[in-house]
């Protein structure tokens, strides 16, 4: 045990009780739903948990119990659910139009949005191409990459160069992209090939880097490049946090050090910050806060503030530039999705993107991330069953281990990870586990007070599963 305390004060309920419903909510999700990267049999046999309505960093069940949101709706949200601005934002588009389509018309969100990534971006990635996922923001790079190579005379640079461990969606460009083990082994004959090199190893938290070295993934780096790039397009990385991969973080440098090698081997680079930009690590974009222009740059999760789906593929005007020709050409990209840069989406964006300037730029968020960085390391540095902490920005990773100082894990049977998860539940608390690691990704707008309570929560779980 920890020495945390079970407290109790939770903001106001505000929907209430609504029993019947519930049970109707549950009958037809058990009858009908089949649930994202999930064994069904296992969901079937768990006790159901639907959320009726959020507030702030709090979400609500239909029966009326209230949890702190602890992986942030997978990662997206920023400044809490129901939001007045986001939502005045939406309601005042909602009364000129939901939808209209971009193939080959536009409209003011749309254009004040691309205008507005542009100006955010480092110089040079001045277009703007939307889509609605991560994965769908990625596959747009990967495919602008291979076309411009093609329109340029280098029809041979058609190779992908990813970092082990890389998660970049569950489409096939993108699981060819990634090297996410068994998430996506079972596709491998579907996808293209891509070759991946080592990933750097660097542990922190609280600001304080506690090993770090890149020195070998960089050499393994220079060595593909050296033998493949005459054949590559492109190198895709989520720059500074691996998210998926459990929090794998990467050294200061690093980034611009691979940027480099790629510029020397005239390789495109593409970022993901699909997980990290927004704030998620403190800064608006990463790349901007390392110094390092990309020729892609993907956006998605936190863009619309957690609201709704949008995504976006920001290109360097060299590469836009190569697209244009006359129609007979064949030049143009035909590449597109029915709701491109839906109106609503592209205006909750636009006021997501208004209030989380003067956050990052007084401090506010940093203030956040240090708090949340030193609570970390004062209940899990010392904790009998956590045996790493990865954090940086509102991004952390604690590895529960049978014993901190050994190298056993828990028996894969068990579901450790996911049996302290459901315990949460019981402690007002809502995350979701990577294998045996609690993944803490909470909303950007938790203040001190609340960043205290997922901390003490999670531990709370931890100790009524693996009581020392
Ligand atoms: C870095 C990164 N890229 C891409 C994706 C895929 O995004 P989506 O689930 O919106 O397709 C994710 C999702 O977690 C991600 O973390």
């Amino acid at each position: 045990m920890t020495g945390v305390a079970e407290e109790t004060s939770l903001p106001p309920d505000p929907v209430g009780d609504d029993s019947a419903g519930s049970a109707c909510i549950h009958a037809a999700d058990r009858r009908h739903v089949w649930h994202p990267f999930t064994q069904m049999q296992e969901y079937l046999g768990l006790p159901p948990l639907a959320i009726a309505s959020g507030r702030g960093g709090w979400l609500t069940d239909t029966e009326g119990r209230t949890y702190l949101d602890g992986n942030a709706s997978v990662w997206t949200n920023v400044h809490g659910h129901n939001d007045p601005e986001l939502n005045a934002a939406l309601q005042r588009q909602l009364a000129s139009i939901a939808h209209s389509t971009m193939f080959g018309l536009t409209h003011g969100p749309g254009a004040e949005l691309a205008a507005k990534l542009a100006e955010l971006a480092p110089p040079g990635l001045g277009r703007v191409f939307f889509s609605d996922n991560g994965a769908g923001a990625v596959e747009i790079a990967l495919k602008m990459s291979f076309q411009f190579w093609q329109l340029t005379g280098r029809a041979e640079k058609t190779g992908v160069i990813g970092l082990a461990g890389g998660y970049h969606g569950d489409t096939f460009g993108a699981m060819g992209a990634g090297d996410s083990g068994f998430f996506h082994e079972r596709f491998r004959p579907w996808c293209f090939p891509a070759r991946h090199f080592l990933a750097p190893h660097c542990r922190e938290w609280a600001g304080r880097v506690r090993g770090a070295d890149a020195t070998a993934s960089l050499a393994a780096l220079r060595e593909l490049l050296a033998g493949h790039a005459a054949t590559t397009a492109c190198l895709i990385l989520e720059p500074s946090v691996q998210g998926a991969a459990g929090m794998r973080l990467q050294p200061p440098g690093f980034v611009r050090a691979v940027a480099a090698l790629c510029r020397e081997f005239e390789v495109h680079l593409i970022l993901d910050e699909v997980f990290v930009a927004f704030g998620r690590l403190g800064p608006m974009l990463v790349c901007k806060d390392e110094g390092v222009a990309p020729d892609f740059l993907c956006l998605a999760k936190g863009l619309t503030g957690g609201y709704l789906p949008l995504a976006a593929t920001l290109a360097h005007e060299d590469i836009f530039a190569a697209f244009i020709g006359p129609y007979g050409s064949r030049r143009a990209f035909f590449h597109g999705h029915t709701f491109t840069g839906n109106p609503l989406a592209a205006a909750v964006a636009l006021e997501n993107i208004r209030k989380l300037r003067p956050l990052i730029a007084g401090g506010v968020l940093r203030d956040r991330i240090a708090c949340f960085g030193r609570l970390l390391g004062e209940v899990f540095s010392v904790h009998p069953r956590v045996r790493e902490i990865r954090q940086r920005g509102l991004a952390a990773a604690l590895d529960l281990a049978p014993a901190r100082d050994s190298a056993d894990e828990f028996p894969v049977a068990s579901r450790t990870g996911l049996q302290v998860c459901l315990r949460a539940r019981a402690h007002g608390l809502l995350l979701r586990p990577l294998g045996d690691s609690m993944l803490l990704v909470p909303p950007l707008c938790l203040d001190e007070r609340e960043l205290g309570e997922l901390v003490r929560r999670t531990a709370l779980a931890i100790d009524d599963v693996l009581p020392a």
